[in-house]
Formats: structure tokens, C-alpha cells, sequence
């Protein structure tokens, strides 16, 4: 048993590609194909495959059918948590979705799941993107205050859903928690933000998330052991495509 996690397939099975670099990237070429593959020499049945947000491009459910069924046919059991591309899911629509795909599918956010004596514990996160200012050398040298001050109120909001999530998962008796954002947990200017602050207060072994592709963006956020827990970038193009084994 066995736990894994990827994010980013941004599917588009019956939706419009709205990456246009995803057509062109070597990375991106036949990516459905490669991680099935993967997952299928990798994964067992009873192994847990969390899907950290970005599924498709899809603008409703109804443009989502054949991406889910994509993943519905992937081994073990799966949990999806919300990215920011995600527009079939809304908040309040969550127990919704979870009744019409249980039980191939389940969607994470606002409350728990379980992967043995650990409470896995979801949000999309937020961190703010800019625009930063740079000089000549690319040393930022400012950013845009007024985008700055609007991230705040997404990243206050998400904190809030994620704090909510854990107190449930604490009610309830666990103890060991895993943390899934779809964000990194801090920008490019950060050491520390509300998120690494929360991993903390729970005393959270991993922070999992997703979201930055391209060699450019993939170290704009913490890597490996900070602070005595293991944090881990998962969007699928940053791991070639093969499930990170999380546990
Ligand atoms: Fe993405
Ligand atoms: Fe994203």
C-alpha cells in the first residue's frame, strides 16, 4: 500500500487546449499516454493516487466526461483536490460531485480523507504571481501593489478553508497530517507564508503542491526539507510524468 501524487494533467479530451505551449513542449506531447503508462507499472490497487488540482481544461462538467473517465481508468484509489483551472468545481458543489462519482472518484476539499493513521487535508492555496518588476540582471527590484493586496484577501480565504479542514480532521482524533495545496506555499519573495505557518502549527510531515510549470518556474518555491517537513513539487511536467511516491 502505497501512496502517490501528481498534479497538473490539464486534460482536454473534449475541451479547447488553453496552453498553447502544452502543444508544442516535448514534455507535453502524448502526456496522457505516458503517465497512464507510468501509473499502470507503477501503482497497485490498493495504492492512493492524489490528483493535486489542474485536471482539465474542460469549462463544465459536461466538457469533463472524458477527461474523468481518463481517470477513472488509472489503478488504485483517487482523490482529486482543486486547482485554479478547475472551473467544474465549485466550493459548494463538492458533496455534489463526490455523490455522482462515488466511488471511483473522490473530490477533496473542506474536511479530510484518510491514507492509515494519517488525515490527508486539501485547498487550491493561492500565492501571489506577479507582476514582479526585475532589473537587468532579473533581481526583483518591485512588484504590483495593487495585485499584491488582492492576492491577500485569495490567500487569507484559502487558509481559512484549509485551517477549517484540519480542525475537522483534529475533531475527529488524527494527529499526522499530509498537507495538498494546487499553489506553491510561498511567491518568489517569500521564506514563509501563511501556508508554511499552517504546516507548521499542525505539525504537518509533508507539503505536497503543483500549479508552476516550465524549467523557468519550477524552483520558484520550497524544495525539500524546510523546517523538519519534507515539502514536494508534483505538477506532472516537473516529474516527467511518473507519480511522486509520497508514502
Ligand atoms: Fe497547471
Ligand atoms: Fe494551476
Amino acid at each position: 500500500m502505497s501512496l502517490y501524487a501528481i498534479g497538473d494533467l490539464h486534460l482536454h479530451y473534449q475541451s479547447e487546449l488553453k496552453a498553447k505551449a502544452q502543444l508544442k513542449d516535448p514534455l507535453w506531447i502524448d502526456h496522457e499516454e505516458k503517465f497512464k503508462e507510468n501509473c499502470r507499472r507503477l501503482l497497485e490497487d490498493d495504492d492512493t493516487l492524489v490528483l493535486v488540482g489542474d485536471h482539465s481544461w474542460g469549462k463544465d462538467l459536461s466538457q469533463c466526461e472524458k477527461d474523468f473517465e481518463y481517470i477513472r481508468s488509472l489503478p488504485g484509489r483517487k482523490i482529486l483536490t482543486r486547482g485554479n483551472h478547475d472551473m467544474f468545481w465549485e466550493v459548494n458543489k463538492t458533496s455534489k460531485l463526490n455523490e455522482q462519482f462515488n466511488p471511483d472518484l473522490i473530490f477533496l476539499q473542506g474536511g479530510y480523507e484518510t491514507y492509515g493513521d494519517y488525515a490527508l487535508v486539501a485547498s487550491k492555496g493561492y500565492s501571489f504571481e506577479g507582476p514582479f518588476y526585475l532589473d537587468k540582471k532579473g533581481k526583483v527590484i518591485g512588484y504590483d501593489e495593487s495585485q499584491a493586496k488582492h492576492a491577500e484577501k485569495l490567500v487569507e480565504r484559502e487558509a481559512k478553508r484549509l485551517i477549517a479542514s484540519f480542525e475537522k480532521a483534529k475533531a475527529d482524533g488524527y494527529n499526522k497530517f499530509i498537507m495538498f495545496i494546487h499553489y506553491p506555499p510561498t511567491n518568489i519573495l517569500e521564506k514563509d507564508s501563511v501556508f508554511t505557518k499552517i504546516a507548521a502549527t499542525y505539525n504537518v510531515s509533508q507539503v505536497i503542491y503543483a500549479h508552476v510549470h516550465g524549467k523557468t518556474r519550477f524552483h520558484d518555491s520550497i524544495e525539500g526539507k524546510y523546517r523538519g517537513r519534507e515539502y514536494s513539487l508534483v505538477s506532472g511536467d516537473y516529474l516527467n510524468w511518473i507519480p511522486k511516491k509520497i508514502m
